[in-house]
């Protein structure tokens, strides 16, 4: 597997939950999602990350044409946990039981086109962990029946993921991690148990590419941002001053060795742990392009990383 993998959530398109809040990234392009897919596999990336419910199933399916015969040559992660309705392309709830994961794992494969997950991860991140370690138990049952390879949970709560990591078959946990927001308890139980850290919103949702400003179109999570999404103003006009302050304040680092910002957050990360696994989601060809070319120039050295702490106040 790539030391990066690619994040397929702006790619599934519009979304929005039951009170019209938007959960996807605006329009996308299915054309340009496919070749940005495509430019990636060429480019040497192995690791993609979607879920089923990114554009209400739309995500898998794109995901699937996109990787069409080349599937065996990539490790495919994909989420479960939301119920919705592709129909109205809404999310209408969550499900924790074993007969929906069931049934939502035969979705997936079916929209994906494959006959099994490589990590199959539990994306509700709050769920109650008595309840995720049947979950983790069915999650076994999957492996065994080889329509799983391995599995995780995507949580940011440190003692929910060791509830699935006590699994034999677990072998990451996804969680937030970017050079603005760190996670120590959670690298040190990735490093501690052997997981892998598959790092979402590794660059900031868009704010440590440098690029991102406002305003946001109506669709994106971004112009009305939920509780857990900081960085951005409720009013749609884009990112929060503030965050843009500390992110200029590293660009310099960031941009040694003639990487761009993004290169430099993705230089971070592999800086931050050998276990780490940065997923930046994408939605262009020239966004796949410049994502795979950080791999090439590797991590940020031990120095940088602790000026970085520094500016930053750590
Ligand atoms: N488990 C969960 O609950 C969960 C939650 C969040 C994310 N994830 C996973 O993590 C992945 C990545 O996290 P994320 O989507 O939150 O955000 P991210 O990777 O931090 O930021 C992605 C965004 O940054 C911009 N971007 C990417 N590459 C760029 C480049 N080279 N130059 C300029 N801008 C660039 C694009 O936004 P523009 O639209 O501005 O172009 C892109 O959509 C997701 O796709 C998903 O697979 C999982």
């Amino acid at each position: 597997m790539s030391a990066l993998g690619f994040g397929c959530w702006a790619i599934g398109g519009e979304h929005r939950a039951a009170d019209g809040q938007p959960l996807g990234w605006g329009r996308v392009d299915d054309e340009e999602s496919v070749r940005a897919v495509h430019r990636a596999l060429d480019l040497g990336v192995t690791f993609f990350d979607t879920a089923d419910c990114y554009g209400t199933g739309h995500g898998e399916r794109i995901l699937g044409r996109a990787l069409g015969t080349r599937r065996d040559d990539v490790v495919v992660a994909t989420k479960w946990g939301n119920v919705f309705d592709p129909d109205t392309r809404t999310l209408t709830g969550t499900d924790d039981t074993p007969e929906y994961a069931r049934r939502a794992l035969t979705a997936s494969l079916r929209r994906l086109g494959t006959d099994h997950v490589d990590l199959y991860q539990f994306h509700l991140s709050d769920a109650d962990p008595v309840r995720a370690a049947e979950l983790r138990d069915v999650c076994e049952e999957f492996v065994r029946e080889g329509l799983v390879r391995a599995y995780g949970w995507s949580t940011d709560d440190p003692a929910r993921a060791a509830v699935f990591a006590a699994g034999p078959h677990a072998t990451a946990v996804q969680h937030r991690l970017n050079v603005l927001q760190d996670a120590p308890e959670l690298v040190e139980l990735c490093e501690r148990l052997e997981l892998a850290s598959v790092n979402r919103s590794p660059l900031a949702m868009g704010l440590l590419t440098g690029t991102r400003r406002g305003p946001l179109e109506p669709g994106d999570i971004r112009s009305r941002p939920p509780a857990w999404l900081p960085g951005f103003e409720d009013d749609g006009s884009g990112a929060d001053p503030r965050w843009l302050e500390r992110v200029e304040a590293l660009r310099e680092i960031l941009t040694s060795d003639g990487r761009t910002p993004a290169q430099g957050a993705l230089a971070w990360l592999w800086a931050r742990s050998p276990r780490t696994v940065p997923i930046p989601g994408f939605r262009t060809v020239a966004q796949a392009e410049q994502n795979a070319g950080a791999i090439a120039k590797g991590p940020l050295t031990a120095a940088q990383s602790a000026e970085i702490d520094r500016l930053l106040g750590r």
